[in-house]
């Protein structure tokens, strides 16, 4: 199986994403570093911790992330009106039993790099500074991390903090500008693609039957576990977007790491702006046009942007595992 690290802000699509992984055979799950994002970085650690136990996964170490942006200098954005006050959809969960290794989630990937060069899949599902952070700890670690499969930014379609930007790039818009330059083999999931995949839900009686009572009455540990969270999610859902259903950004995002093939993709240099009204907006620069002097876009690495998908095939795999 492939090794995939899962860096996450547990979050309840990233706790849909976590499962899903777990259930994977495709997949071998060497450790969670966390970050803020949907939550706190302490209660990320938490809820990480939470989920592995949940899923009798204890062997698998959770590494603690930043509690701060790349620079320092960025008022942190939480999302409890989206997840829930405790991430996992405000159900008082009791503390989890284990704690984290004694290792900083930067540290931990720049190991496991080296450990297994070329060899590690790094699935980003929240603000990307543990990644910003292992690029500044250790300058072959972009050559060393086999691929970085990263949810996050809007190509062509808006964000969804606001018109711009998308949360994940939003909660730290340095560190995400050094991860897209940085020259690893990168590929970028945006809202563009995960707004395509929707696990739908109904509040009216209709004909059709709908994604959550298939899950709610398939009596797996996990889908029940989900169902029990899920509410909030659904509510939001219902009043931002007027969807009946939800989002499925971090699943969708893991499946790249399953199935590369459900996804088709365009290759190109993508920059993060991180100034004025705009910060957070990520820009796909497909090379079509030569711009020869401007050296901060035509000389950087590129990286690949998801820009179809398969939807019906990811939300079969989710509904599945
Ligand atoms: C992303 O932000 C978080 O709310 C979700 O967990 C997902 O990773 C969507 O923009
Ligand atoms: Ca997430």
């Amino acid at each position: 199986p492939k090794k995939i690290i899962i860096d996450t802000d547990p979050g309840i699509d990233d706790a849909m994403a976590i499962f899903l992984a777990l259930q994977s055979p495709e997949l071998e799950v060497l450790g969670l570093t966390t970050i803020f994002g949907n939550v706190y970085t302490t209660l990320s650690t938490k809820n990480a911790l939470h989920l592995l136990e949940i899923a009798g996964r204890t062997d698998i170490p959770v590494a603690e992330g930043s509690h701060v942006t790349i620079t320092n200098g960025t008022k942190l954005r939480v999302a409890d009106f989206v997840h829930g006050n405790d991430g996992l959809g405000n159900q008082n969960f009791p503390p989890p039993n284990g704690k984290p290794i004694d290792q900083a989630a930067a540290v931990f990937l720049v190991e496991q790099a080296n450990l297994y060069p070329g060899e590690v899949t790094l699935v980003a599902l929240g603000p990307l500074t543990n990644i910003a952070l292992a690029l500044q700890l250790d300058s072959g670690f972009a050559k060393k991390i086999g691929k970085i499969i990263i949810l996050g930014g809007a190509f062509f379609v808006n964000g969804n903090v606001n018109p711009a930007a998308e949360a994940n790039i939003f909660g730290d818009p340095e560190a995400a500008d050094m991860v897209f330059i940085s020259g690893a083999d990168v590929i970028v999931v945006g809202l563009n693609v995960t707004h395509q995949v929707v696990l739908t839900a109904l509040f009216h009686k209709t004909i059709l039957e709908a994604d959550r009572d298939k899950l709610a009455r398939s009596g797996g540990k996990f889908a029940k576990y989900l169902c029990q969270i899920m509410d909030i999610y659904f509510s939001y859902h219902k009043d931002s977007y007027e969807i009946k259903g939800v989002y499925l950004h971090d699943p969708a995002t893991l499946i790249a790491a399953v199935d590369p093939s459900l996804f088709t993709y365009t290759e190109g240099v993508v920059r993060v702006q991180t100034t004025g009204i705009s910060r957070g907006l990520t820009i796909l620069y497909n090379k079509q046009k030569r711009f020869g002097e401007v050296s901060e876009w035509c000389d950087k690495p590129t990286v690949k942007v998801a820009i179809t998908v398969d939807a019906p095939a990811v939300v079969k795999l989710v509904m599945d595992r």
